[in-house]
């Protein structure tokens, strides 16, 4: 595929896999258009993507459900792709607001099939989740595993994908990609983009961070019992970085993709237990991480890592970096924003 100038929507583009997407994007010689409402995100991000990239950012504060005026943008540019990973993200937060969730995640994406449809975008790249696997039977999780769901979040992914799946038939220009991330970590070399929760964070590393950092007084892990080597849940952490790749590489298979939908597993196929991370940072980063053992979290699954042979096969893409890179590039940022958040 040639990239020269190939324009490439990104909606969510200023959040944690758009942000490292936008910078995988540039290096490959695409032009990346960010649309992002920010409601969960940092618009110094894009100050931060203009440094490491050491190019011009082009992005739209508009939400995906404005179609009036992203058909503006559509007219604009001559839009080839679309990576849409705007979506509201936190199990807990959906189990308390569904209605919320199912607005936001299933609007956006109907606006964003809407507008492939009408402008006729030939990839469509779709952030899903191993959350579609719900608690699996047998692990390694393939591509052709049960799938289910155990939060309205969870449920937002799966019929996500159906939707997908069904829209394509009708409109088989679009040629889609489904992309199931397994737990994302790490930030960019550059220290300067990486995860930024606002305020307490649901998911592991940022809480390790966060607590090495002094922002929280101690990590819980969440169950010490479960039928794991060390009795704590076991994981597939993807570094970030990889991950962004991936979408490039989708995008790029998307030309020729004759199946339709196209569903990969992105993880690195490694499972590390909650203990296993806790000693990982405190051998990296030389700090002595607080830590206590807490009951189990509802809805934690014991164990999920992922089966990547199909998408190291049909993608060409596999994972390179460590989880030791991924800890370390984490804490680099950590520092960042501590830095940043004091200078504010
Ligand atoms: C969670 C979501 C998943 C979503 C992903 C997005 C659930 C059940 N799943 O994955 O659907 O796609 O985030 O990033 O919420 N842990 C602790 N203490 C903490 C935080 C986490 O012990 O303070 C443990 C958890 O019990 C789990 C592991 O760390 O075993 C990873 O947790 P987390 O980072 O929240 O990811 P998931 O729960 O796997």
């Amino acid at each position: 595929m040639n990239t020269e100038k190939k324009h490439i929507l990104v909606t969510g583009g200023a959040g944690y896999i758009g942000s490292h997407t936008v910078v995988a994007l540039i290096e490959k010689g695409y032009t990346p258009i960010i649309i992002d409402d920010f409601r969960n995100s940092n618009k110094d991000v894009i100050l931060r993507l203009e440094k490491i990239t050491n190019s011009e950012i082009i992005y739209f504060n508009v939400a995906c459900q404005d179609t009036f005026r992203l058909k503006g943008v559509f007219s604009q540019f001559p839009i080839e792709g679309i990576i849409h990973f705007a979506a509201d993200k936190a199990v807990g937060e959906s189990m308390e607001k569904p209605l919320m969730y199912f607005d936001n995640n299933f609007g956006s994406l109907i606006s964003m099939l809407e507008l492939a449809k009408e402008f006729e975008v030939k990839s469509f790249v779709f952030s899903s989740s191993c959350t579609v696997y719900g608690d699996p039977k047998q692990i390694p999780v393939n591509e052709q595993s049960p799938v289910s769901y155990n939060s309205p979040y969870g449920f937002t992914k799966k019929v996500s994908e159906e939707m997908i799946e069904q829209f394509v038939k009708s409109c088989p220009i679009v040629k889609a990609t489904l992309l199931r991330y397994f737990n994302p970590v790490g930030a960019h070399e550059s220290g300067t983009i990486g995860e930024e929760p606002d305020g307490k964070p649901n998911n592991l590393l940022p809480f390790i961070t966060q607590t090495a950092a002094g922002v929280r007084d101690e990590l819980t892990v969440f169950g010490k019992d479960y039928d794991t080597p060390d009795g704590t849940c076991i994981r597939d952490y993807i570094h970030v970085v990889d991950l962004a790749e991936a979408h490039v590489a989708a995008l790029e298979m998307s030309d020729s993709n004759e199946v339709n939908p196209k569903v990969f597993n992105v993880g690195t196929g490694k499972g590390t237990s909650v203990l296993e991370m806790i000693k990982a940072f405190e051998k990296i980063t030389g700090k002595e991480l607080p830590y206590k053992f807490g009951p189990r979290r509802d809805g934690d699954i014991k164990e999920i890592f992922a089966n990547t042979d199909k998408v190291n096969k049909e993608l060409k893409w596999t994972s390179r970096k460590t989880i030791e890179e991924a800890i370390s590039s984490s804490w680099t940022f950590e520092q960042y924003i501590r830095e940043l958040r004091k200078e504010a």
